[in-house]
């Protein structure tokens, strides 16, 4: 029975994707990283887990002896950065060539944003297609992703490691689990939204945004992971990235949305989003999230039996931000 160890276990994703691990194989052995803000013992009764290691994922050394230990690694924690992704494929790199270290790695779609300006829909920008190997392998260290993804995917691509990855969008759908954390996505659209004092879209807000909602995801990455623990891997790894999606939503139905939980929540005096020009939707890269468009198809996680069965972000993002303080 393999052995796991997931970084980022206490978070949104992460945590449901350990709980789905032990609930449908209970004799697999599932190890938890975490920085340790929820005493262990604690953590290892919540998430049912066999054993939880204390650590930072800047502390290179520790990590690398652990995957080293260990039959397959999930990188739910980090994907923007080379760490822990680095010291995650030193360590399966170092297991011995007749048990290779096998790695799920979780990417974002902010990768396939088309870095439009305009706050318009474009039917001209390219749609990242899961089925095309060639697509994948233009992911690069330049994309929002990609520092992290070029290193698990290289590690697949020379062979020491059998690398996976399971692209989600704009994650949401906490609330339906009591989920602690809201997510990455959610962190980056209200943090963006927060400063500026009203929730922005750009131009007409017909640009797209994917989003998936967590219990369409988590189902999809156990079924990932089974596959990865099932024998060697097949293909090259370019066949082995798969992208998820519920639904897209342009952005202006999205911002009038999370205008309106803003308003109920006493934060903007305003429930009513506002069309902005790039300039004004936010700082840094997040704006080009705001103004452009994000195109991906699923056709490949489809085939592996991907279903998105869950109901829309527009519907969710009330009860997903109701009780969390922004
Ligand atoms: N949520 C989304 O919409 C979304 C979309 C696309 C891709 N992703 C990717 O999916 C992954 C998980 O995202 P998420 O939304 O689940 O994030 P999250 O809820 O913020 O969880 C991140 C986890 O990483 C751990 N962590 C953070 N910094 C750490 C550090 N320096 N050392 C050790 N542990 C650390 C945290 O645990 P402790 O604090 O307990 O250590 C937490 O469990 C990320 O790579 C993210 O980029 C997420």
């Amino acid at each position: 029975m393999p052995s796991v160890l997931v970084f980022g276990a206490t978070g949104f994703l992460g945590a449901p994707l350990i709980r789905a691990i032990v609930d449908a194989h209970p004799d697999w052995k599932v190890t938890a990283y975490t920085r340790g803000s929820q005493h262990p013992e604690e953590l290892k009764h919540d998430l049912g887990v066999d054993r939880v290691e204390v650590g930072d994922f800047t502390e290179f050394e520790k990590i690398k002896a652990l995957c080293k230990e260990h039959d397959i690694a999930v990188n739910a924690g980090n994907s923007f950065t080379d760490s822990p992704i680095s010291a995650i494929v030193a360590g399966l790199r170092a297991r011995p060539s007749e048990s290779k270290g096998k790695l799920l790695h979780i990417s974002g779609a902010g990768n396939f944003l088309d870095m439009g300006v305009t706050g318009a829909f474009n039917p001209e920008s390219k749609v990242w297609d899961d089925e095309s190997e060639d697509d994948i392998k233009l992911v690069n260290d330049k994309m929002f992703n990609g520092p992290s993804d070029v290193v698990a995917l290289e590690a697949g691509r020379d062979g020491s490691v059998e690398t996976y990855v399971v692209c989600t969008p704009v994650t949401y759908g906490g609330a339906a689990i009591r989920s602690k954390s809201i997510g990455i996505g959610y962190a980056l659209i209200t943090g963006n939204a927060k400063p500026l004092g009203y929730v922005p879209y750009v131009g007409d807000g017909s640009a797209v945004l994917s989003t998936a909602q967590l219990m369409d995801v988590v189902p999809f990455m156990l079924k990932v992971l089974e596959l990865a623990a099932s024998g060697p891997a097949q293909g090259s790894v370019y066949s082995r990235w798969y992208n998820v999606e519920t639904q897209r939503v342009t952005w202006k139905e999205l911002a009038t949305e999370l205008a309106r939980v803003m308003y109920e929540k006493g934060i903007f005096e305003s429930p009513e989003p506002k069309s902005v020009p790039l300039e004004e939707a936010g700082q840094g890269e997040v704006k080009y999230l705001v103004a452009g468009n994000m195109l991906m198809k699923t056709n490949r996680s489809a085939k592996m039996g991907f279903k998105a069965t869950h109901p829309s972000i527009l519907v969710q993002i009330h009860e997903d931000l109701r009780d969390v303080a922004l």
